[in-house]
C-alpha cells in the first residue's frame, strides 16, 4: 500500500473545520484506491503569528520542502492581525517560496448545481484557470514618495530571476505611492506554455488575459511571449482578450473558453468571478502547482472567520481540493472517484449547506461525500 505522508494547514477562521472534511473524504478514498495518508499538522495562522511573533520560519519552509503536496484550510483573521499579514506572510509567502508558478483554477458547474447564470448547465461551463502565480503585480515592490526627492532601493527575488530597481523619485505633490509590476520572460514563457498543453489534452483552445490596450509595456510583452510560445503548439487555436471583456464573456459566453491564462493580478480577479458562475466559492478549489517542486491545493475561498465554529460553510471546495491534491500525487482514480462523489451528493440534493439551499452541516456534506466514496467503490 502506498503511503503518503501529508503535512496540513488547517489555519485561520473556517479553515480547520474544511480541512477536517476534506481529510475525512481522502482518507475514504485512501480504503477503496489503496493507499493511507499520514498528516503533518502544521499549526500556521493568526494564533501562531500572536503567539510567536512570526509568520512562518525558515525552518518550517525548509521542512516543508520536503514533501510534495501541502494541504491548506485558509490563512488571515481580520480580527485577530492586520489584513494583508498573514496573506503576504504566509499564503504568498509559500506560494513564492517553493515557486508553485501555476494556479490552477478549474471553473466548472458541476451536475446538481445551480448556477446564477440563467439557460446555462455544467455542458456551457467547463473550463480552467491557469493564473500565473509568482509576478506581477504581485511582485510586491512598490513605494511611496513625499514631496521632493526620495530614493527606494527595490529587490524583487525569485525562483528564476531577480531584478532590482534604484529608483530616484522626485515629485511635487503632497504624497504619491506606487506599484510595480515585473513580469520576466522565464516566468512568463513557463506558465504560457503550462497552458498551452493543457489546452492540448483538451478541447485545443487557449485564451489569453490581459490588459496590453492600456499597460502596454507590461501586457505586450506578455502577449509577444504568448505567440512565440504558441509557434511550438500550432494545434492549438487561440484569441487574445482584455480582462474587462473577458469578465463579460465569462458570463455571456462561458462556452467559449477551454482553457484561459491570466497574469497573477487580474487571473485573481476572473477566479472570483468563475467561481461564482460555478455555484460560489464553497465549490471553487485551486492547486498552487510546482511540477517539480511542493505544491499547495487549496479552497479559493477565505477564512469568513465569522463562521468559525459554526460547522456551516461548505466544505464540497476543500474536499475537491483534495482531489486535485491526490491527482497531482498520482492517484488519479482516486481523484475520479472523489470528483464522482461530489456530483452525486450534489445530485441527490438532499446533504447540503445553507450556500446551497440547504441545511446539513459542514461535517454532515464530508460524512456524505465520504460514505459515497466507499459505497460506489472504484469507479
Ligand atoms: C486568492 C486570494 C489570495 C490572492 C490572497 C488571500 C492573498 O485572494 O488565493 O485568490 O490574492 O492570491
Ligand atoms: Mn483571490
Amino acid at each position: 500500500m502506498t503511503s503518503y505522508k501529508i503535512p496540513v494547514i488547517p489555519g485561520d477562521g473556517i479553515g480547520p473545520e474544511v480541512i477536517a472534511e476534506g481529510k475525512k473524504v481522502v482518507e475514504a478514498a485512501g480504503e477503496v484506491y489503496g493507499y493511507d495518508v499520514d498528516w503533518v499538522v502544521m499549526p500556521l495562522g493568526a494564533d501562531h503569528y500572536l503567539e510567536t511573533g512570526e509568520t512562518v520560519s525558515e525552518d518550517t519552509l525548509r521542512e516543508l520542502g520536503g514533501y510534495r503536496a501541502i494541504y491548506l484550510g485558509s490563512l488571515g483573521d481580520e480580527r485577530k492581525v492586520k489584513t494583508g499579514i498573514l496573506e503576504k506572510g504566509v499564503l504568498l509567502k509559500m506560494r513564492f517560496y517553493f515557486d508553485q508558478y501555476i494556479n490552477l483554477r478549474p471553473v466548472k458547474l458541476l451536475e446538481g448545481v445551480d448556477t446564477p447564470i440563467k439557460n446555462k448547465t455544467s455542458k456551457d461551463i467547463d473550463f480552467y484557470v491557469v493564473r500565473e502565480n509568482t509576478e506581477d503585480f504581485y511582485a510586491g515592490i512598490g513605494g511611496r514618495g513625499v514631496k521632493g526627492l526620495s530614493h527606494q532601493h527595490l529587490k524583487l527575488m525569485r525562483e528564476t530571476f531577480s531584478a532590482k530597481f534604484d529608483l530616484d523619485v522626485l515629485t511635487d505633490s503632497d504624497e504619491i505611492a506606487y506599484q510595480i509590476g515585473v513580469i520576466s520572460k522565464e516566468g512568463t514563457w513557463r506558465i504560457i506554455d503550462y497552458s498551452y498543453k493543457l489546452a492540448q489534452q483538451r478541447h485545443k483552445h487557449l485564451s489569453s488575459v490581459d490588459k496590453a490596450n492600456v499597460m502596454t509595456d507590461i501586457y505586450g510583452f506578455w502577449r509577444e511571449i504568448f505567440q512565440d510560445v504558441g509557434k511550438g503548439y500550432p494545434d492549438v487555436k487561440t484569441d487574445f482578450n482584455f480582462v474587462d471583456a473577458v469578465t463579460m464573456w465569462f458570463v455571456k459566453n462561458p462556452e467559449f473558453f477551454d482553457v484561459v491564462v491570466a497574469p497573477n493580478m487580474f487571473g485573481d480577479i476572473i477566479t472570483d468571478l468563475g467561481a461564482m458562475i460555478q455555484g460560489g466559492l464553497g465549490l471553487a478549489p485551486g492547486g498552487n502547482i510546482n511540477p517539480e517542486g511542493t505544491s499547495m491545493f487549496e479552497p479559493m475561498g477565505g477564512s469568513a472567520p465569522r463562521y468559525k465554529g459554526l460547522n456551516k460553510v461548505n466544505p464540497i471546495a476543500t474536499i475537491w481540493a483534495g482531489a486535485l491534491m491526490m491527482e497531482y500525487l498520482g492517484e488519479k482514480e482516486a481523484a475520479g472517484g472523489i470528483l464522482t462523489a461530489i456530483e452525486k451528493n450534489l445530485v441527490d440534493r438532499k446533504v447540503r449547506t445553507y450556500d446551497l439551499g440547504g441545511s446539513s452541516k459542514t461535517s454532515d456534506v464530508g460524512s456524505d461525500i465520504a460514505r459515497i466514496v466507499k459505497e460506489q467503490g472504484r469507479v
